[in-house]
């Protein structure tokens, strides 16, 4: 597997394949990686000849910069991972690499950033878009390949790529969970046995959601359901519970008004926030 600090290496790398007919998968990542990861590195292989992975905590994308300094970071572990699934390169480089100046650009996605993270997050998906940019610039991947669990920045990348006519592929992978359905993400990394015991309350209660909005229950009703849920185990707090459509994320007062409802929540606990969402249908 080769390892990529720099981005003209790189470039060389891509190039010399493209010239061999080979087809690029790109999969962004920040690191500290998972089986969720590898679930989307698997179908990049599965079809394109060459796999990128990018590993690259964007000090763009953290609003907060305590989680940015706390992210984890374990580059060794993954590199092992990466060379286990036979992914062909990886590219990581450090923040001067990709940020040599300090960046003016800002992204505005209008709606698609004002609910949900991008409320509880101002900013951050314009570091996302800003990151992704880049790595689509510098790699050109024929398909790009992202997890539901992020759903929002799926839709955010998605009208990216259409209004910049970026010249790819996305896919978007579904969401690996461990064997209690707490969905698998870096920052489970940072918590202790009690709280990772606790954590799987997050999908319990979309699960209880699901149930109760099926039964007729209405979303305000659900939202109340979910934060009891959630709020009985100690040192969780709810910030959001939303159902929207997904395609365009408007957010739903009555499921009935959607084709594919998405029910989105975020929390945290203790200090680090944890995400998830679950299509209704
Ligand atoms: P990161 O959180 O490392 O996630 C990298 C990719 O893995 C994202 O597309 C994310 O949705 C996907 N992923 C995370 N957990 C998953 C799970 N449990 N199952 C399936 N896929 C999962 O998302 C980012 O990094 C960054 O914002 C990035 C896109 C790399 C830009 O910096």
């Amino acid at each position: 597997m080769e390892i990529f600090k720099q981005i003209a290496p790189l470039k060389a790398f891509i190039n010399a394949q493209k010239q061999r007919g080979q087809s690029i998968g790109l999969v962004p990542t920040m690191g500290a990686l998972h089986a969720g990861h590898l679930s989307l590195i698997e179908a990049s292989k599965r079809q394109n000849s060459i796999t990128v992975c990018s590993i690259f905590v964007n000090p763009t994308q953290f609003n907060n910069p305590a989680d940015l300094l706390k992210y984890p970071r374990t580059f060794d572990k993954d590199t092992l991972l990466l060379e286990k699934v036979e992914c062909d390169a990886v590219f990581y480089p450090d923040s001067s690499e990709m940020y040599p100046e300090t960046s003016l650009i800002k992204f505005d996605f209008s709606h698609l950033d004002k609910v949900m993270e991008g409320k509880f997050r101002p900013g951050h998906f314009s570091g996302v878009a800003l990151v992704v940019s880049k790595l689509f610039n510098i790699v050109e991947p024929d398909h790009a390949y992202f997890g539901q669990k992020d759903w929002q920045q799926f839709t955010v990348i998605r009208q990216l790529v259409e209004e910049l006519k970026f010249n790819l592929t996305l896919h978007s992978q579904p969401t690996s969970r461990e064997a209690d359905g707490l969905a698998m993400s870096s920052r489970n990394l940072r918590l202790n046995e009690d709280q990772r015991k606790n954590a799987t309350v997050f999908y319990q209660a979309l699960l209880a959601a699901k149930n109760a909005l099926h039964a007729g229950k209405s979303i305000t009703e659900a939202r109340v359901l979910v934060k009891e849920i959630v709020e009985q185990k100690t040192e969780i707090k709810l910030e959001y519970f939303e159902v929207a459509e997904s395609k365009n994320l408007n957010l739903l007062e009555n499921v009935k008004d959607s084709d594919q409802p998405i029910m989105c929540i975020a929390g945290f606990v203790g200090e680090i926030r944890l995400i998830d969402n679950m299509f209704l249908n």
